[in-house]
């Protein structure tokens, strides 16, 4: 399964693996890696435009700083391969109705420095689509249920990304989150029904070919990769995080509100966070009210493990994928694998 494959010559696509949406960005396989906050990083996504796939940098909580810099490395590593071209950017939504001076930034590029698609997850993205459509930038919504649907149409969603309970990061939580094997034909056939030219990419869980070619057959366009290439050799992730995803199976993960509320995030609900269930989440993961309403003892446990890099205490943000995750190389050849794999599904 996890055989290392020579890196294919950056000309080389995969037949078997065109779909509209690999048409419509240029891509050599139909994979978009997620717009990982503070993994997503310029390195990681010039490797995947490198390779073929759609390369979203993190922009997540919107910090305009880490913005500008990896956007920019992204811009200079994909120009030096030729694939500036597939580069483009993921914010939080909530978080820019705060502050949204990272995408006035990378809205006020020069039309050719300009992402390729900008991808907006949580929250309502109808009032940033006249900008985008003022700039002609893709808009790619994530949801996690069919009624987000419409909202993300009117906002002018050329791809719409569904997104599993599967997934690892933010998603809905257990009373409104959906799993990626019914939500994504359940889209699919809504799509066609209503909004036939809308691409759709399937989330959460997709970490080989066996998952990309699952996506294509359940009437996705492609898929949205964060876990796997979180497990990255250019992913931004801390080391002792990556080390500790790979000691793990897919029942080490867990989905609650414990790390937000550790790491002083206030995330609106329904939404909480999936990463590894380590000893500190399990002290709390029952007792989130007590938490919520004492988390100084907790929080200083929290910052003390990311001080030291101990992620029984830190948390290491991945999702169910993790059990499929056993090394972590370059990005390119996660990518190759998954490619071969699915084609050869695929053609089967
Ligand atoms: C480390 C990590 C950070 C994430 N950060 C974001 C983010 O900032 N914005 C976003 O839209 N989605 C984020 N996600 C969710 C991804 O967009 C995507 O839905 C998810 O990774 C897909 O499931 P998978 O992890 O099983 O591949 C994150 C996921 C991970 C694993």
């Amino acid at each position: 399964m996890n055989t290392p494959v020579p890196t294919p010559p950056s000309n080389r696509s995969h037949g078997a693996l065109s779909t509209r949406f690999s048409q419509r960005f240029g891509l050599r396989l139909p994979v978009a890696l997620a717009p990982m906050a503070l993994a997503s990083g310029g390195a990681l996504s010039a490797a995947c435009a490198q390779a073929g796939a759609l390369g979203l940098v993190g922009g997540g909580y919107g910090d305009l700083d880490w913005t500008r810099r990896e956007y920019t490395l992204a811009r200079q590593l994909g120009a030096a391969a030729q694939a500036e071209a597939r580069i483009g950017c993921g914010f939080i939504t909530w978080k820019l109705d705060q502050d949204a001076s990272a995408l006035d930034w990378l809205l006020d590029q020069a039309d050719e420095a300009l992402p390729r698609a900008l991808m907006l997850s949580f929250g309502d993205p109808r009032p940033y689509a006249a900008r985008l459509q003022a700039r002609r930038i893709p808009l790619i919504c994530q949801v996690q249920r069919l009624e987000q649907v419409p909202q993300a149409l009117e906002a002018g969603a050329e791809i719409i990304v569904a997104q599993g309970a599967e997934a690892g990061g933010h998603g809905m939580n257990s009373l409104n989150g959906r799993a990626t094997f019914t939500l994504v034909p359940e889209l699919a056939d809504w799509l066609a029904a209503h909004a036939p030219a809308t691409l759709l990419l399937a989330a959460g869980g997709v970490a080989d070919g066996r998952g990309l070619a699952a996506a294509l057959a359940l009437g996705a366009d492609g898929a949205l990769v964060g876990s796997r290439l979180w497990a990255s050799a250019e992913s931004l992730a801390p080391a002792g995080a990556k080390a500790q995803a790979q000691a793990s199976t897919g029942d080490g993960t867990a989905r609650s509100e414990v790390f937000d509320i550790l790491r002083r995030k206030n995330w609106p609900a329904p939404y909480d966070f999936r990463a590894l269930r380590n000893p500190l989440h399990r002290q709390w993961e029952s007792r989130i009210e007590a938490l919520r309403a004492a988390p100084e003892a907790a929080r200083a446990a929290y910052d003390q493990g990311v001080a030291a890099g101990d992620f029984n205490a830190a948390h290491a943000t991945v999702g169910e994928a993790v059990g499929l995750i056993h090394d972590c190389p370059p990005a390119a050849e996660l990518l190759q694998r998954m490619a071969e794999q699915a084609q050869m599904l695929r053609k089967a």
